[in-house]
């Protein structure tokens, strides 16, 4: 399972990073509707601002990062050949950016008809970037665990749009349906198939070769996201025959096997090659302990109905998964992506006139390690708040501000691009002058 890139076939630089860039500033916008919400708004999922500060983190932050990754990372890791890759990315991205305006605003305001226009906006964006990459993944020679994680994803990503789609209809249109039922199962599709079995496929690549540890173990690679999918297939058999009685097994068996991931990649993490610790890899860290601090939640919740019945419980497991794990791993992972796609880029630019900036000079490490001091801050602060209301506020406002922080360093490393890139080309200007 030794990842084989093929970078003759990467995207344009711009093409991934719109997407990289815009994902903190929806980050901002989430701490800051906490910060301005207060308490309240932890007080239980069902609140509006919960369900706006889930979708602007679901769809601002996490499904913007994974958009530009999917892009760079099918033509390069996964061989697929990506249809006019600028192109769609210039319809894909302004869409993507007012849909989930419309959606949050939605969830505020509740007026029908911004979740209506957030639908389309989503339907037009993903439906896109669905059949691009769907086509891509399907004609792809290349074979192996991290293909078939990437499929599920995929396939995983238009249910959790169809299930969001019919949700947010039902909701404008004052539907009887069984609401409460079908959110649980397109949270479990968007989180548990999604977001997880996408990054657990890019893991098996991105981790043994940028953290030195050895390969994940074959049986595991392939079995999680064939795990995951089974389980969600199964709990939507169950959802269409009795509702979400019965569905209490699904959810507990995926977060076993989803623990047995982060232990696992703690494990390799473990065994690198080289000692020395970098910030990704405490991102990394965190986000995987995040991943096993639910399990035992859930463990827990179960022994103790007291517990399990405060309505802070969901919350605090919510907290635990779109800040603990993936807006973590999503701050680690950039800060390895953007060097190196910088990097890799100047490299083919200047080809034996220059050398590039090595990918540390890119982004300080001194201010990404800070930004992952703040971010741990503030994870351990928002989760403190589920229970103590009273910290709400500075834990979003801490929030907000270790995504602006993200948001600097990333584009310091557009700036170091720009002006590497701008003094090749004057220095060819000057040559061919
Ligand atoms: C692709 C990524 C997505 C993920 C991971 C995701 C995740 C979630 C989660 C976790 C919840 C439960 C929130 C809570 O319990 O507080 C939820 C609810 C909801 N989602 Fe999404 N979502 C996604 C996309 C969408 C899209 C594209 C739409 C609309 C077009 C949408 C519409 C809704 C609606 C309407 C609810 C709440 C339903 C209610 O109040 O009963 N979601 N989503």
């Amino acid at each position: 399972m030794h990842p084989e890139l093929s970078f003759e076939q990467a995207p344009p630089i711009d093409v991934p990073f719109r997407f990289f860039l815009t994902a903190p500033l929806f980050g901002i916008a989430a701490g800051v509707l906490l910060a301005l919400a207060g308490g309240d708004m932890l007080a239980s999922r069902w609140t509006p601002a919960a369900l706006a500060g889930t979708h602007l983190l679901v769809v601002g932050f996490m499904l913007q990062a994974m958009c530009g990754a999917l892009l760079q990372f099918v033509p390069v890791a996964a061989g697929g050949n990506i249809w006019r890759p600028r192109l769609v990315a210039t319809i894909v991205h302004p869409l993507l950016i007012v849909a989930t305006i419309l959606l949050a605003t939605a969830f505020l305001s509740q007026r029908p008809m911004l979740f209506i226009g957030a639908a389309h906006g989503f339907a037009l964006a993903l439906g896109l970037l669905g059949i691009v990459v769907g086509v891509a993944l399907w004609h792809t020679p290349a074979r192996g665990p991290t293909i078939v994680a990437l499929r599920i994803a995929l396939v995983a990503l238009v249910v959790t749009l169809a299930l969001g789609i019919a949700l947010a209809t039902g909701i404008a249109r004052n539907a009887e349906w069984p609401l409460l039922a079908l959110t649980d199962l397109h949270a479990a599709w968007g989180l548990g198939g999604w977001a997880l079995v996408l990054l657990a496929g890019v893991s098996y690549f991105v981790v043994p070769m940028f953290q030195l540890t050895p390969a994940y173990p074959a049986w595991l690679a392939r079995g999680l996201p064939l795990a995951l999918l089974g389980l969600l297939v199964a709990w939507s058999v169950q959802f269409a025959i009795a509702e979400n009685s019965g569905t209490q097994g699904f959810f507990v068996g995926g977060l076993g096997v989803s623990s047995l991931f982060a232990a696992t990649t703690l494990h390799l993490q473990h065994r690198r090659r080289r000692k020395v610790g970098d910030t990704t890899l405490l991102f990394f860290r965190t986000a995987m302990l995040a991943l096993l601090v639910i399990f035992v939640s859930v463990l827990a919740f179960l022994a103790l109905p007291d517990l399990r019945l405060d309505p802070r419980a969901a919350v605090w497991l919510g907290m635990l998964a779109l800040v603990g794990v993936f807006v973590s791993a999503i701050n680690g992972m950039l800060y390895k992506i953007v060097p190196f796609l910088n990097w890799l880029h100047l490299q083919k630019l200047c080809g034996l006139q220059a050398l590039p900036p090595t990918m540390h000079q890119m982004i300080p490490e001194r201010s990404m390690r800070r930004q992952f001091q703040l971010h741990l801050a503030a994870l351990i602060l928002l989760l403190a708040a589920v229970w103590l209301p009273v910290l709400a506020r500075p834990a979003g406002l801490l929030f907000a501000v270790s995504c602006a922080w993200l948001g600097w360093n990333l584009l310091g490393a557009v700036n170091v691009y720009l002006r590497f890139r701008n003094r090749i080309r004057a220095g060819v200007a000057d040559h061919r002058s």
